[in-house]
């Protein structure tokens, strides 16, 4: 199918300012048999055009069972990998190929490769936020809302070597009360909060809950109220009695929080720039433009080797098969 150049990491061809973009979207849906699938750190209005919305655990179990012919994806670049991966038949489209993840390029497959072979007799555990290639090098690999359950079914003096996010890292340690061996790696969103300004809000709304994504550094970890996933802690602001919530993670997820719980009010931490909410540049990269064009000239597309999807699959298969078997 024809397009324009992917120079710039996505398709810039003019959009008839006149078209109603969420009906044009919908029916190229139709008529292609794709479907639409966006991180919570989407903005909104990819949010409210996506079939199905998620956290990566549950985007990974919906691109794994799609019939789909087509899967967009409306997330960062190792989202996308994923679903290649495990449906390599299917034509994997993201918006943006600029949509990287500052989590997944801390940690480079040749400089991880070194120092697993230092470390022979460990286990390599590997956040779903990392490319393909460190896939290649995981035994098993873990989202933020199965990672604690995972690290804890293994033996107890099973050595293991976590990479790349050495905040979670941390966390699933404190956890668990494992000592695993932590890559130096970290999301510059969840770095950035500034507990002064958390602890100052916290005081300003004292019947307010602060829930936090385990990406976070350990000093904001240690006042949340809860510590979860994106769907987690969606999923607990909705069941909460409370009714005010600061949000320690992407602002992206508080039109989901909202939508779901009108009556309550949801403030985004705020992170230690002069900017109010915290936004993933990587995420906001996608636009609904980009989207449109992506999906009408199929560009651009995910393309993987047939040996790399065969390495890096065996890890996140091992994730499905253990999240199953926990109920999740
Ligand atoms: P979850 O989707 O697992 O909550 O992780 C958040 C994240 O940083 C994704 O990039
Ligand atoms: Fe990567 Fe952090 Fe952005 Fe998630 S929020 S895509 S971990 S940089």
């Amino acid at each position: 199918m024809g397009g324009g150049s992917l120079e710039k990491g996505f398709l810039d061809i003019p959009i008839d300012f006149s078209l109603d973009l969420f009906a044009e979207i919908n029916k190229l849906k139709k008529e292609k048999n794709a479907i639409i699938l966006a991180h919570y750190y989407q903005d909104a209005d990819i949010q409210d055009i996506a079939d199905y919305i998620g956290d990566s655990l549950g985007l990974s179990q919906e691109a794994a069972k799609t019939n789909a012919d087509i899967i967009v994806f409306a997330g960062v670049h190792f989202m996308a990998e994923t679903a290649k991966i495990l449906s390599p038949n299917k034509k994997v489209l993201l918006p943006d190929l600029r949509a990287g993840c500052s989590l997944a390029d801390s940690c480079p497959a040749d400089k991880f490769s070194e120092f697993k072979k230092l470390h022979p007799d460990h286990l390599v555990i590997s956040y779903i936020n990392c490319t393909a290639d460190l896939k290649t090098l995981t035994d098993i690999v873990c989202t933020s809302t199965n990672a604690v359950q995972i690290v804890e079914n293994l033996p107890k003096d099973q050595k293991i070597i976590f990479a790349p996010d050495k905040n979670l890292g941390a966390y699933i340690n404190k956890k668990t009360r494992r000592n695993m061996l932590l890559w130096d790696g970290a999301c510059m969103v969840h770095e950035i909060f500034s507990l002064e300004k958390i602890v100052k809000l916290k005081n300003q709304h004292p019947g307010a809950l602060l829930l936090a994504h385990p990406e976070c550094e350990a000093n904001l970890l240690e006042i949340a109220d809860y510590i979860c996933s994106t769907t987690g802690i969606l999923n607990y602001a909705t069941k909460s009695d409370a009714k005010e919530f600061i949000v320690a993670t992407e602002a992206g997820i508080i039109h989901q929080m909202q939508l779901k719980n009108p009556g309550k009010t949801f403030i985004p931490a705020p992170p230690n720039n002069s900017c109010a909410c915290n936004d993933c540049p990587h995420m906001k990269l996608n636009t609904l433009e980009k989207l449109y064009n992506c999906l009408k000239y199929e560009q651009p597309e995910i393309i993987l080797s047939a040996d790399l999807i065969e390495k890096a699959k065996k890890p996140i298969i091992r994730m499905l098969d253990l999240s199953k078997q926990f109920g999740l």
